[in-house]
Order: C-alpha cells, then structure tokens, then sequence
C-alpha cells in the first residue's frame, strides 16, 4: 500500500485574554473543514490550533484580577477547548506557548538565529509609561498617552535584542515575485510586496520592562518579544528541533490560515525567521477577511459580540458551520446578521436539503416498503441529473483546491436543487397509481437515493453529523464515506431506509430574530459589569482531603493601613497586623471599598501563602472576602488579630 500523503494546515494561535467569539470561530472552522476535506480524501492530515499566551496584555489582565498570568490564560483556554469540542472541531494538536516541549523548542529557534549573526543587541527607544512600565509605538501612544492608562508618556530607552530583518528585505521581495502561490489573496501580496519594497527595518525581539514571556537564554532577565514566540508554534508543535519525525513529515505547512490583519506577520518576519534558521518556508500564507456585526468591529465595548455557543444551543453545529462557509467570501470582509443566518438556515437547509431528504426516504417507504431498489432503465431526466452529479464532485474539488467554501457548497447546492426538481419531474405520486410504471417509479426512487447518498459525501468536510443523519435515514450504516464513493451513480440497492427526525427544522424568522435578540440582551446584562474573571476561579470546587485543608493557615488580621496601587486600578495595597507581625498583602479589591473605609477592619487572611509580586509591590498572604453579588464584603470577626481560623 502506498503512504498517505501528509497535508499540513494550520490557525492563528488565539489570544487567551478572553473568550472568542464568532470572529475568531471563523478561520477555525475553515480549517477544520479543509482538514475533514484532505481526510476525506485520503491525505494524513496534520490540523494544528492553539493558544498564544505570553506578553504584557496577558500579564496585565492577570494583575487587575490578582491571579498569576499562568492562572488566568489556564481558565480562559479551558473555555477555548471546550468550545472547540463544542464546534466538533477535528485539530489534531492544540499548542499553549506556555507548554515546556513550546518554550525550550523556542529557546533552542532563537539561537540558531543567534548563532548565524542574525540577532544583535542594541537600544530600543519607544514611548515609556512608567505607572504601567509599558513601552508605545507612535502609532499606539496617542496623542503622547498611554493607551491602557491615559496618562503622559515619555520618550525612552531600554537595551534590547534585534533581529535583522531588513537582511532578508530582498529575498522576501523575491519570494513575493517569483512565487505568487506564497501569499493569497492577490490583493495581500501585492501589499506585502510593497510594504517590503518601501524598506524593512530590524525588528526588536525582546522586551525587559515585564517578564510573562520566554527568558532569552543568553540574557534572562530579558524574554522574547511575542510573535517570534508565537510564530515559532507551526514548528515545535511537530517537534523542531529535538523530535524531527512528525516535522519531517508535515513540514512544511501546506497552509497556514490567518486574518488579514497578521498576514503581514506571517509573510514577512515568519519567512524571515525560517531562512534565518535555514529552513524551508511554508507552502501557502492565506489571509481571510473578518466578520462584521452589522457593518462594524465586533468588539464587546460595542456590545455586539454573537456568541457562538449560543446559537449552537439553538440550531446546532452544523446549521452554524454551513452559514459561516457559505455566507462569506475568502479573503473579504462579510456581514453577519442574525436574519441572514435565518433564512439561509431556511432556504438551504430546511426547504433545499432536509425536504429532499425527508420526501425521498417517506416515498421510499411507501412505495417500496422501505428498501431502495436497484438501478432501472435510464429515462427523462435521469441522464441530465447523472451528469451533474458526475461533475459536481470535481467542481468542488477545484473550489477547494483554491479555498473558494462558498462556490463549494455551491456547487453541492445545484445536485440538491436539481434532485428537487427531479422529483417534480418524475411525479412518483404519479407513477404510483399503477403497477404498469412501478419499475419506473423503483428506478426515480433509486436515482433520488443515489444523489442523497453523493450529498451525504459532499457535505461531509462540512458538515459531518448531518451527513451521519442523513446515511442513518438512508440505511448507509456508519462507516465513514470515502472521496472514492462518489465514482458511481448506482451502488444503491436493498438498503433499509428509515425516516428520522427532520434534519433542519423551518424556522419562523420574526419570532427566532426576537429570541435571539432577547437572549443578546440578556448576555449584555450580564456582561455589564467588566467581565474581569475572578469568580470564574472561585467556582463550587472539587473535594479535598483534610490533610489537605490543614495545609492553609488562616489567621485573624486588622487593616491598619490601605491605599491605592499606583500601578493598577483594580488593586488595593494593604498592612495588616496579624499579634505581633504586620503584613503588606495586595488584593484585587478597589471597586468593591475605598482604602479609608477599610481601615480598622477585621479580615480572614490566608497567612502561609508564598510571597509573590503583583505589579512590582510584593504580597505575602491573601485577604478572603465575601461575594455579595459584585460587591465584595468583609468576613466579620471578634477574634483578636494573630489567632487562628478553623
Ligand atoms: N495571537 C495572535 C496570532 C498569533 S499566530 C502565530 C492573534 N490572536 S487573536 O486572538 O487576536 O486573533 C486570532 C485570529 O482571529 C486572527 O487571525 C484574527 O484575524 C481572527 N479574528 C478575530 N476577529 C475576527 C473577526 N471578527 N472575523 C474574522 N476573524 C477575526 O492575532
């Protein structure tokens, strides 16, 4: 038998600062069906996705709510992958940059670039804001303010590692001339390959003003810069350098899948890196376009973040993946609403597919006992819709093969609707009323299972349960389809059909909009008050052993003294006398009290947990509060300061 050949495809790795929405389910989705499409037709698919989880954003999230970044992403990535499986996404590796086999492999890329004369030491000059030791762009430092605090920067330096970038300016440009298949779409690479033209200056790869990142090994206190981090994922997920086997295999990628808006990362300073570590480049760079909310941004400010979960609640995976692959054109921007998710809902798949289906397997019960008969003379339309069926399958192979979904489903569209038409056509309720045409009738019934049994192929890189549905209904059994199933137009005969729940349900559109806009409503509500995660950390939590309990040492405190972070808004900086000992402890706790009224308060601390830093004042111990609602209360006690809680 000769191997599977490999295809390698790729997703941006998402940000962990908060929960993704249908925007970001996108690109995933595409990739999930290109790699359900390349299984399908026999390839050893390698679908990688995962998280990006260092950098300063990250850090300062953390900080404002009071846990360790490592917490934080550790929560939010947890949603991430129980979306995922939500989505039925089929990756076959999920990345976190903050994995060891990630960091070291990283580690090991930055010195072989290190090592090749391609990373030097210099001085960075930025914009500095010293309240949140952050340094800006000019683009990012408005009006010389800091983006996150609004106060005045100031112009600043820090020694820092660059990468030669403008070294590879003229190979890049080459690429961008002599391989047109690199980037798409067009438009994209024509900007690259001017953006590259007008000049490429080095790139600063490290930072030292925060430390949630990867240590450069030759210089600890400083880490390296996010995206050489993250780009670096495509690789030591396939184990580059030290587990070459499956990188040998896959690499390099067929495809990496990306937004528009980091294509520029991923066509300039991700090839550059690799030829700076002398490896070969990736095959293709696709950037797609975004999903606009009624015209705009989604963003959660605006309120107009759409949930994916809960429409698959609501409609299921499928309807939800169908609409994001058809309604939009790759590598453009699209609108979504919730009425045009509807009526494609009701127009493709509950009058076009899931009529089809349903009519088909109702006559084959009733006219033929429930078995599909064999195929029969060929007559009227049968050899118009043989032919299409017969050409369907390479006009989606061709629309695949450019990454075109919605000409895709297109085209597995017209076979549908041309088998709708084929029942009006034929008549069987015609047909039916005498025995003279039953062979006739048997051979329309035949051709309809026939064209079913294709579409339940097709669609399945799209939609994979309603293809399992569908065969169930059409006595397929469960085995997997294969690409090669749709050589022949006459394999049916002698299945046992079984009629099954409508596969999608019409929808009334006017009330399902109300709905919809109802439960939006609600979710703003409860999103109202920033949605920081911290009592996503304090859920019912599972059982522990008393030796493990005994471990805690809660004691009694006073406040003797509070005041304000001067670093981070959500924070209160408080000395707390505990008998003869008095601590600073920081908790995450300004909106709930000001630092006067705190003052001479009893509270419950944690005293034996292990010092640590939060925005660069130390902590010892922790402050236990009652939740009332989004306020935070004070755990009341007559106890002096210093004894035990137990
Ligand atoms: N972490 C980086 C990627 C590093 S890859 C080495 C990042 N993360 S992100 O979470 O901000 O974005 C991930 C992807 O989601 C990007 O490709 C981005 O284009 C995509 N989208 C975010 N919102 C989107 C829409 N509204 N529509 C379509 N895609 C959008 O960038």
């Amino acid at each position: 038998m000769s191997e599977k050949k490999p295809y390698y495809i790729t997703t941006p790795i998402y940000y962990p600062s908060d929960n993704l929405h249908i925007g970001h389910t996108y690109c995933t989705v595409m990739a999930d069906a290109v790699a359900r499409y390349k299984r399908l037709q026999g390839y050893d698919v390698m679908f990688l996705t995962g998280t990006d989880e260092h950098g300063q954003k990250i850090q300062k999230k953390a900080e404002a709510v009071g846990v360790t970044p490592q917490q934080y992403v550790d929560n939010i990535v947890d949603g991430i992958k129980k979306l995922w499986a939500t989505m039925e996404i089929s990756y076959d590796d999920f990345i976190r940059t903050t994995e060891e086999r990630h960091v070291k492999r990283v580690q090991e890329i930055f010195m072989k670039m290190y090592e090749k004369g391609d990373i030097y030491k210099s001085e960075y000059e930025g914009w500095y804001c010293t309240p949140c030791e952050s340094f800006w762009t000019e683009t990012q430092a408005v009006d010389g303010k800091c983006p996150d605090c609004g106060r005045p920067v100031e112009k600043a330096k820090e020694e820092a590692y660059f990468f030669k970038l403008s070294k590879y300016q003229d190979k890049l440009i080459e690429l961008f001339e002599t391989n047109p298949e690199f980037l798409q779409p067009e438009s994209r690479r024509k900007e690259m390959l001017s953006f590259a033209k007008q000049g490429l200056a080095d790139l600063c790869i490290s930072r030292s003003s925060f430390d949630w990142g990867i240590p450069v090994p030759i210089d600890p206190k400083h880490v390296i810069y996010v995206w050489l981090d993250a780009l670096t994922n495509y690789i030591t997920a396939l184990g580059y350098p030290d587990e070459p086997e499956k990188y040998n295999k896959y690499w390099p990628a067929d495809v990496h899948l990306v937004g528009k808006e980091i294509v520029r990362f991923h066509s300039i300073i991700w090839p550059a890196m690799l030829m700076s570590a002398d490896l070969p480049l990736p095959k293709k760079v696709l950037g797609h376009g975004w999903i606009l909310f009624d015209g705009g941004k989604m963003s959660k400010s605006k309120g107009n973040v759409v949930d994916p979960v809960k429409l698959i609640e609501r409609y299921g995976v499928d309807a939800l993946k169908y609409v994001l692959l058809r309604e939009f054109t790759f590598g453009q921007d699209g609108n979504f609403t919730n009425e045009i998710m509807l009526n494609r809902m009701n127009y493709d798949l509950s009058n076009d597919l899931g009529n089809l289906v349903s009519r088909t397997v109702s006559m084959i019960e009733k006219y033929c006992g429930g078995i599909v008969p064999g195929a029969g003379a060929e007559e009227g339309p049968d050899a118009e819709l043989k032919a299409l069926a017969a050409a369907v399958p390479g006009k989606v192979d061709k629309a695949m093969e450019d990454f075109a979904f919605q000409v895709a489903l297109e085209e597995i569209w017209t076979l549908i609707r041309r088998t709708n038409k084929y029942i009006d056509e034929t008549a069987p309720w015609v047909l039916a009323k005498s025995e003279e045409t039953k062979a006739r009738l048997d051979a329309v019934m035949h051709n309809l299972a026939e064209s079913l049994r294709l579409v339940s192929v097709l669609i399945q890189p799209f939609m994979h349960t309603t293809t399992t549905r569908m065969r169930e209904q059409l006595g397929l059994g469960t085995a997997d389809p294969a690409w090669e199933d749709l050589n022949a137009f006459d394999v049916m005969g002698g299945q046992q059909v079984k009629k099954g729940e409508a596969l999608f349900p019409r929808l009334d559109v006017a009330k399902e909009l109300e709905e919809l806009e109802a439960i939006h409503q609600a979710q703003l509500a409860a999103n109202e008050a920033p949605a920081e995660p911290v009592k996503e950390y304090a859920p019912i939590k599972p059982d522990i052993e008393f030796e493990d309990f005994e471990k805690i040492d809660l004691r009694v405190g006073q406040i003797l003294e509070a005041k304000k972070h001067p670093k981070a808004d959500k924070l209160l900086i408080f000395q707390v006398k505990m008998g003869s000992e008095v601590r600073q402890i920081i908790s995450g706790v300004a909106q709930s009290f000001k630092p006067e009224d705190c003052v001479g308060q009893k509270v419950v601390i944690v005293a034996n947990l292990k010092p640590r830093k939060l925005r660069g004042e130390e902590s010892f111990g922790m402050l236990l509060f009652g939740e009332n609602g989004e306020r935070l209360e004070f755990v009341e006690t007559k106890a002096p300061d210093g004894e035990t809680v137990g």
